[in-house]
């Protein structure tokens, strides 16, 4: 048969016509400009589009994505179950790698098994109830969230920078009867131990021995345990629209929220990381603090679900970053944009190129340090995302294109009904099409403009909102945006997105700005100052600094009658009552506040007008380093402008 198939075309050549000899050439013909079409048409494409296959390879993973997200929902399936299949897969595996310790899937697997079985013997815990957790970055972190999630509970993670008043404040919102501490921090604990006594409140620590009355030790009583794996049934009724963990936010006013983070949006954290190409044999590296979501959710989760072992560090050290990564293998590397530009900073070495990163995730980096970090530290794939811990609607910039954080997607966008819509700055309030006369005119935002995003809330694309906190839940939910009836979320960020679809984050509105990598509320600190005793009015918001990410704290202040301001008083209060990346940097006294029409602090105006005294006519006073308040010079301003003076 073969040999009569290869004989075929020889026969004809030899005893075929030349009329039959014109259309076999024609054909050839037709056969040869086919086939350069198909070779050519790739490129033809890639001309007109350079990130083609760049948006093959995106397309593919959200199919794979969104297969495994409806398996999931089908039958559900958690990050725990995800860790334990792990464990099967790779028992002997490095999982967390920390300091000079190491331990195996296996391992905290079986160190989780004994902290959920003292947890459930001391501390009667049961499905569905919510313990806090306040713990830095150490192995334990990683075993009690196990453990916890082992017994159908809910963890309920606290910033280890908050004291006093706000620590209260956050542990309310969560309504934890339990809360467990790491032995560094019994200080802050005690300082507000006789509130959390008076509520019943049941403390562990995690010491083996702890003589302060009201907080019981924790490590004697794990390490009694047996380490035999919990029955599934202890967490028998969780499902996916389960809160799975509570993680704060300073969203738009007043004090922390706790947005409450279900199984569903654990999910969607934890594949990034497999958006962005990490696989099972990567070592990634976490020194964000595990109780934001960047590194719980995309990190930790993210590991946990393409099976990767995490270097963790307690907090991030940029004399230390690479000799860590040398040290350790690592190969992929999370980022907020101030530690980049730490590390720029750091004096040049021989080997800065000398190490295995591959691949750095994270957000907020800026064009130049993006350029910069590459030259100095070799070829690293940047990753740049957006998002919000509490938001429905995220962006990575697949393409690479310098200093965007997304990139448009067709399939994420019929799955994420997203917009961008007009801002009014005068009213500093969003314009909803729905209301507009010409709504269709105003609604489109040309290709470059600016506008707030908003994304839909539906089924795929929840907004769970903050844990006892419904006005703020409805603060951040806009109805009648497009049509009568829809319910949007607000993300509070000004985007712009370019002719090529991709993505840019410009600024931050309302009442929150960023700063060190940690959101600050602007109405949790004006509260802060108005307890001063000769403070008015207060009103704070955050001013850009050359050089700088993010907008740091600025408070326009109006002093009570024949008060003046006293810079050491005003120092005192701030420092005992906000931590370091929330403290007002400068101070403007006003006479009278400015409100916009609609009786709302005007912010956007004073925080363009800045903090230079040649052209503010109110007195200005800056915060010198654990000094105080002094009044405000040229030369201090020149000092910050020129990037002499670092803040
Ligand atoms: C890092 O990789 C090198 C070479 O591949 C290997 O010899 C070394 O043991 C690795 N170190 C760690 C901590 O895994």
């Amino acid at each position: 048969m073969i040999q009569q198939v290869l004989e075929a075309p020889e026969s004809r050549s030899f005893g075929s016509s030349s009329r039959s000899d014109i259309f076999l050439l024609i054909k050839e013909m037709l056969a040869y400009i086919l086939c350069t079409a198909l070779a050519v048409l790739p490129l033809l494409i890639y001309f007109r589009n350079p990130y083609f296959l760049k948006d093959l390879h995106c397309t593919f993973l959200s199919i794979y994505v969104g297969i495994r997200l409806s398996r999931i929902e089908k039958k559900f399936y958690s990050i725990l179950d995800r860790f334990l299949d792990k464990v099967a897969e790779h028992p002997h595996k490095k999982f967390i790698v920390y300091e000079e310790s190491s331990y195996t899937y296996s391992q905290a697997d079986r160190e989780s098994n004994k902290v959920a079985r003292a947890l459930l013997t001391h501390a009667h815990l049961k499905e569905g109830d919510t313990v806090a957790l306040f713990l830095g970055n150490e192995p334990w972190f990683v075993w009690i969230w196990l453990a916890l999630s082992k017994l159908g509970c809910t963890a309920s993670f606290l910033n280890v920078n908050i004291r006093s008043k706000s620590l209260l404040h956050c542990f309310s919102c969560c309504e934890a009867k339990v809360l467990i501490t790491g032995a560094d921090l019994q200080g802050a604990i005690e300082e507000v131990l006789p509130t959390l006594k008076q509520q019943g409140i049941r403390v562990f620590i995690l010491r083996e021995h702890c003589h302060v009355d009201g907080i019981e030790s924790l490590s004697d009583k794990i390490q009694m345990e047996s380490d035999e794996p919990l029955s599934r049934q202890l967490r028998a009724s969780i499902n996916i629209k389960s809160p799975a963990v509570y993680i704060y936010t300073s969203g738009t006013t007043g004090l922390p929220k706790a947005a409450v983070l279900k199984h569903e949006r654990v999910w969607m954290g934890s594949f990034l990381l497999t958006f962005v190409g990490v696989r099972s044999d990567d070592v990634i590296y976490i020194y964000l603090p595990l109780y934001h979501s960047a590194a719980f959710l995309m990190g930790l989760c993210g590991a946990i679900e393409r099976g990767s072992t995490v270097v963790l560090r307690s907090k991030f050290s940029a004399s230390n970053f690479w000799n860590d990564c040398r040290k350790y293998n690592v190969t992929v590397i999370q980022y907020i944009g101030e530690v980049m530009r730490y590390l720029c900073n750091t004096p040049k070495r021989d080997n800065d190129k000398d190490h295995k990163v591959r691949l750095a995730v994270g957000n907020g980096i800026r064009e130049d340090t993006w350029v910069e970090f590459l030259e100095r530290f070799g070829n690293i794939c940047i990753r740049e995302c957006y998002g919000a811990t509490e938001g429905n609607v995220g962006f990575f910039n697949y393409g690479g294109k310098v200093g965007a954080v997304g990139r448009e997607h067709f399939l994420y966008k019929m799955a994420c009904k997203y917009a961008l819509i007009r801002f009014d700055t005068e009213k500093e309030d969003a314009v909803l099409p729905f209301k507009l006369l010409f709504k269709h005119i105003l609604l489109l935002l040309l290709a470059g403009e600016t506008g707030l995003l908003v994304a839909k809330i539906g089924k795929r694309t929840p907004f769970s909102g903050y844990a006892k906190h419904k006005q703020q839940t409805d603060k951040k939910k806009l109805r009648d945006v497009f049509k009568k009836g829809d319910v949007y979320f607000n993300s509070g960020d000004l985007l712009k997105i370019d002719d090529e679809g991709f993505i840019f984050f410009q600024d931050r509105i309302g009442d929150t700005f960023r700063w060190k990598g940690e959101n600050v509320a602007t109405t949790e600190v004006a509260d802060h100052l108005l307890a001063v005793d000769f403070v008015e009015e207060a009103n704070v918001y955050g001013v850009k600094v050359p050089g700088h990410e993010g907008r740091i704290g600025m408070a326009a202040l109006k002093l009570k009658e024949n008060m003046d301001f006293d810079g050491k008083a005003f120092y005192q209060h701030v420092k005992n009552y906000l931590p370091s990346y929330a403290r007002p940097r400068f101070v403007r006294i006003q006479d009278a506040l400015v409100v916009t029409s609609t009786f709302k602090q005007m912010k956007v105006k004073l925080a363009e007008e800045g903090f230079n005294p040649a052209l503010i006519k109110d007195p200005l006073f800056y915060l010198e380093d654990n000094k105080g308040y002094i009044p405000m010079t040229q030369e201090i301003f020149n000092c910050i402008a020129e990037g002499r003076l670092r803040l």
